[in-house]
C-alpha cells in the first residue's frame, strides 16, 4: 500500500539505519526525513540512497510548531516513525534544558501536528514513538527490564525520554492516537557518533590515545547491532498492535569493561599490533554521575508476538563495526575536528 512516512532525526546514527532500510524495502513508500541536522545529525550517512525516487529530505526542528504544521498539511503524512532526540547521557547532565525541549517539548509538537492532520479520521495512521530502555531505570546484578516495569529513569536523558513516552501515551488515551511505542537497549554499528563508548573508543585506539573507562567499569549493558534494531521498528511499525509497547534488546549484556577488552582485541588484530597492546590504553577515569548499573531487556513479547529476534552473534557484529570505522576515516574525520574536539576536551578534562 502506498505510504508517505515522515521519519524523525533520519540523519542521526539510528535514524539513518532505519531510513536506509525503509527506502530499499519500500519502494512504494515516500519517505520524509525531517532533522535539524544538531552535532549529531549527518547527511553523509545516507548518500548511498539520497537520490532514491521514494526519498525526500527536510530540514527542519521539530521543536518549530508552524514548520511541523506546515509539512502534515503539504505532505500529507501517514505515519510518523519519531526518533529526533538529544541523546547523550552525558551531554543530558551538562545542559539539561535542550533535552527538555528537544525530547519533551518536540514530540509534543508532532503529537499535535499529527492529531490536528488525523482528527478526522485516525484510519491506517500511526504515531511510533522510538524510545530507550534507560526510562526503566537501573538493574541490580539479576532481573530484566519487561513492558510492564515501573518507570524509574534516572537522567535527565532518560527523564526527558520517559516524559515523552507518557505524553504518547496520554495522547493514545484521551485522543485515540494510535500510537506504538519501543523500547531498546544500547545500538552500536556504523556511523554512531564518536562521542559514545564504542565509536569513541574504537577512534582513541587507533589513535593510541587513552579509552577512558568511567568509575571500575562493572556497569552493564546489553548491546544490540542498530541493524538489528531497524528491523525490528520495521516488524513493529508493520504488525505491532496499537497502543502497544514493545522492549528491544540483544540478549547480549557486557560490563563496559569486558567489553572494551573485547574490542582491544579485534583491534590489535585487525590493525596487526601485538596481542595485548591495545589494554595498555585503558585508563579509569571519574564516574559518570548517577550512573546506572545495569540494563537488560527481556525481549521475549516482540520474540512470541512478531517474531523478531537478532540476527548477529556480537563477535560478528563488533568486527563488522571495526572494520566499518577503519574502512571510513574521512567519515570519522570530518566529525572529530572542529566542534567535537572542542567537546572532547572539556568533558573529559576533569575526568
Ligand atoms: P543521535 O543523537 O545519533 O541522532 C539524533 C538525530 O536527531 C540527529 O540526526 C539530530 O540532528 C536529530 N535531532 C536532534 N534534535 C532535533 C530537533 N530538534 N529537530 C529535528 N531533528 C533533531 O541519536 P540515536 O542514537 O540515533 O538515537 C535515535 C533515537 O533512538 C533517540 O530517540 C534515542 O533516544 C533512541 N534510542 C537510542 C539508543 C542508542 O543506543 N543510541 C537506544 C535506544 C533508543
Ligand atoms: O540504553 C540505551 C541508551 O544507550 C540510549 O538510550 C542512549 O541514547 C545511548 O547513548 C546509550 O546510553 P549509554 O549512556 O548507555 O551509552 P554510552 O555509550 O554513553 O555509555 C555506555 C557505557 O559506557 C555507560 O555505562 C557509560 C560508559 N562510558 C561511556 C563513555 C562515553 C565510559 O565508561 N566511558 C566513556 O567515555
Amino acid at each position: 500500500m502506498k505510504k508517505n512516512i515522515l521519519i524523525t532525526g533520519g540523519a542521526g546514527f539510528i535514524g539513518s539505519h532505519v531510513v536506509r532500510l525503509f527506502v530499499n524495502k519500500y519502494p512504494e513508500y515516500n519517505i520524509y526525513n525531517l532533522d535539524v541536522l544538531t552535532y549529531a545529525g549527518n547527511l553523509e550517512n545516507l548518500t548511498d540512497i539520497d537520490t532514491k525516487e521514494n526519498y525526500k529530505f527536510l530540514k527542519g526542528d521539530i521543536t518549530d510548531i508552524e514548520f511541523i504544521s506546515s509539512i502534515f498539511k503539504k505532505y500529507n503524512f501517514d505515519a510518523v516513525i519519531h526518533l529526533a532526540a538529544e541523546s547523550h547521557v552525558d551531554r543530558s547532565i551538562t545542559n539539561p534544558m535542550e533535552f527538555i525541549n528537544t525530547n519533551i517539548v518536540g514530540t509534543v509538537v508532532l503529537l499535535n501536528a499529527a492529531k490536528d492532520a488525523w482528527k478526522d479520521n485516525f484510519n491506517d495512521k500511526l504515531f511510533y514513538h522510538v524510545s530507550t530502555d534507560e526510562v526503566y531505570g537501573s538493574l541490580g546484578e539479576t532481573g530484566f527490564f519487561l513492558e510492564t516495569t515501573p518507570y524509574d529513569p534516572k537522567s535527565p536523558y532518560s527523564a526527558s525520554k520517559a516524559s515523552s513516552d507518557h505524553l504518547v501515551r496520554a495522547y493514545n488515551n484521551t485522543y485515540k492516537m494510535p500510537v506504538v511505542i519501543s523500547n531498546c537497549s544500547n545500538n552500536y554499528g556504523s556511523h554512531q557518533f564518536p562521542e559514545k563508548l564504542i565509536p569513541l573508543s574504537i577512534n582513541n585506539i587507533k589513535n593510541n590515545k587513552a579509552i577512558p573507562i568511567y568509575g571500575k567499569g562493572d556497569n552493564i549493558r546489553d548491546w544490540l547491532f542498530v541493524n538489528d534494531h531497524a528491523r525490528a521498528i520495521d516488524v513493529i511499525f508493520h504488525k505491532g498492535k496499537q497502543g502497544d509497547t514493545y522492549n528491544i534488546g540483544g540478549i547480549n549484556e557486557w560490563t563496559n569493561l569486558d567489553l572494551i577488552h573485547k574490542l582491544c582485541d579485534v583491534m590489535d588484530k585487525k590493525l596487526s599490533r601485538e596481542a595485548g597492546a591495545s589494554r595498555k590504553l585503558i585508563t579509569f577515569v571519574t564516574d559518570r554521575a548517577g550512573h546506572d548499573k545495569r540494563y537488560a531487556i527481556d525481549a521475549s513479547k516482540l520474540r512470541n508476538e512478531l517474531g523478531w529476534e537478532p540476527s548477529l552473534q556480537f563477535e560478528e557484529g563488533i568486527e563488522k563495526t571495526v572494520d566499518w570505522y577503519l574502512e571510513n576515516e574521512t567519515w570519522v574525520e570530518n566529525i572529530v575536528s572542529g566542534d567535537y574536539a572542542k567537546y572532547y576536551d572539556n568533558m573529559y578534562k576533569d575526568r
